[in-house]
């Protein structure tokens, strides 16, 4: 689970508050029904009361008689299970008629007072009123107890109770659904951010313009600020790469002179030995530096673009007549297949640079006697190099299609000790194919045996 996912959080937090708020709400409703449930019985209850109360007279021998009107009585047992009990007592406790058990709710003079108990082990609510009858004479105290059993109106609550808490969870579900659909759409906009950020090339460090609400505002200001700086560093690695490399030449230079004077003023030996060890170092540094130096310029370009027309078929067949002596010296026949004119939209130079770079490796691993072709076609224009050596292993043959744009990562060669080997030219052909918008990729050669790389541009 991942711990910081918004919608998860805002849902938690108003489930939580929503189910809090609710159970408050709950309670409160269930002490509303509860009270609301006894003032209407207990209405009822004095209502039966009084009915029995007027009943109560005066007999002929200065006693109470009381003629208990079940109606009144009737009244009261709103529901089938519930019971109904009543007393009627005469002055100082004499007991008059009803149930002789029940208990009597103490004195209030000429008023009515409730109490809660139980009788015969069922939950009751009585009341006690308390009248006097007059004789003309004198006025004789008396009082009626009701009693009813608290069934129904515990009925009626828990009822009121049980809809309220239906309702909770409909409310609690509601909310879910809108907490879910409300994240959903008040996260978009940082989805699109999200989009316009990575839709773009890696080498695009221009400023976020997407429209984005005022609380992603900050997010968006630090990410352009860091599209800044990381612009201003890579603009610094880039001038540094270029520079070094350009800064390096001269003193090469007249490392190699000295080394040719050396040459010429040395009698064959030692020294000459050591002079020729001295100058294949030389090249090898001359061609890591040329090779940085062309990454620098790919890196350079890729802000701005500035491609034209070229045409494929006259780059390559320049390339491959500049390396004939180089196959010479391999033994390597080395071909050219393509005819007329293919035009595509590249840089001359780079696409130069990218063509000898394949080309140098076929002539390099291919071994001797091999066979290593370029063929340029049309729609859509390609242009391949194609030999018969080794060729590339599964491994890597991935990691090639896996250097990116952006990310030159040189591959680790193979050939160790080899004339060049510094595991930049895969690289930076990869670079150069994604600058020019085209796509690269690595193949076994259609023979069975060694390489073939493909350029593709788009049409
Ligand atoms: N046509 C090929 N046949 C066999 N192996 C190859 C071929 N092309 C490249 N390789 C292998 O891939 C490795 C990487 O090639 P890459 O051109 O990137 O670097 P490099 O040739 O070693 O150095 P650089 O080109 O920078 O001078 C090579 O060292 C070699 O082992
Ligand atoms: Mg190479």
């Amino acid at each position: 689970m991942k711990p910081y996912s918004l919608r998860r959080r805002l849902l938690l937090w108003l489930l939580l508050a929503t189910a809090l708020l609710g159970l408050v709400a709950l309670l409160d409703t269930w002490r509303e029904a509860l009270r609301t449930a006894q003032s209407v019985s207990d209405r009822v209850l004095v209502g039966s009361a009084l009915a029995i109360a007027e009943r109560v007279t005066v007999d002929q021998f200065g006693g109470l008689e009381v003629d208990i009107p079940f109606s009144s009585l009737e009244m009261l047992t709103s529901t089938a299970q519930d019971k109904v009990f009543y007393r009627v007592d005469g002055p100082v406790g004499s007991f008059l008629t009803g149930y002789p058990d029940l208990a009597v709710t103490a004195d209030t003079p000429g008023g009515i007072a409730f109490t809660d108990g139980t009788y015969r082990s069922v939950d009751i609510r009585s009341a006690t009123l308390t009248r006097e009858v007059s004789t003309g004479a004198r006025s004789i105290p008396f009082s009626v107890t009701v009693a009813e059993s608290t069934r129904a109106r515990a009925a009626l609550a828990r009822a009121i109770l049980v809809r309220s808490a239906l309702r909770l969870g409909l409310l609690i579900l509601g909310v879910a659904v809108i907490v879910w659909v409300a994240v959903t759409v008040a996260l978009r906009p940082l989805e699109r951010l999200g989009e316009a950020i990575a839709e773009r090339s890696p080498g695009d460090l221009r400023p976020v313009t997407a429209d984005t609400p005022e609380e992603v505002e900050a997010l968006v200001n630090a990410i352009n600020s860091f599209m800044a700086r990381l612009g201003t560093a890579l603009d610094g690695l880039r001038n540094f790469t270029g520079n070094a490399s350009h800064q390096l030449r001269t003193p090469l230079a007249v490392v190699r002179t000295q080394l040719a004077l050396l040459d010429r003023s040395a009698a064959p030996g030692p020294v000459t030995d050591a002079s020729a060890k001295a100058r294949t170092a030389l090249e090898r540094a001359e061609r890591v530096l040329a090779q940085l130096l062309v990454l620098a310029r790919v890196d350079a370009s890729s802000g701005a673009a500035v491609l034209a027309p070229v045409d494929v078929v006259a780059v390559a067949k320049g390339v491959t007549a500049e390396l004939v002596p180089a196959a010479l010296q391999n033994d390597i026949d080395l071909g050219f297949e393509g005819a007329g004119t293919a035009l595509a939209t590249a840089d001359k130079v780079l696409l130069a640079e990218l063509l000898n770079n394949l080309l140098t490796n076929a002539i390099t691993y291919a071994g001797h006697g091999a066979i290593v072709t370029v063929r340029v076609t049309n729609t859509p224009v390609t242009v391949e190099v194609e030999d018969n050596g080794p060729g590339l292993t599964a491994a890597q043959m991935d990691q090639a299609r896996q250097t990116r744009h952006g990310i030159a990562r040189p591959l680790p060669s193979l050939h160790k000790g080899a004339a060049t080997g510094m595991g930049l030219g895969l690289a930076i052909a990869a670079e150069i194919s994604a600058l020019f918008g085209a796509t690269i990729s690595f193949d076994q050669a259609r023979s069975g045996s060694g390489l073939l790389v493909r350029i593709t541009f788009p049409t």
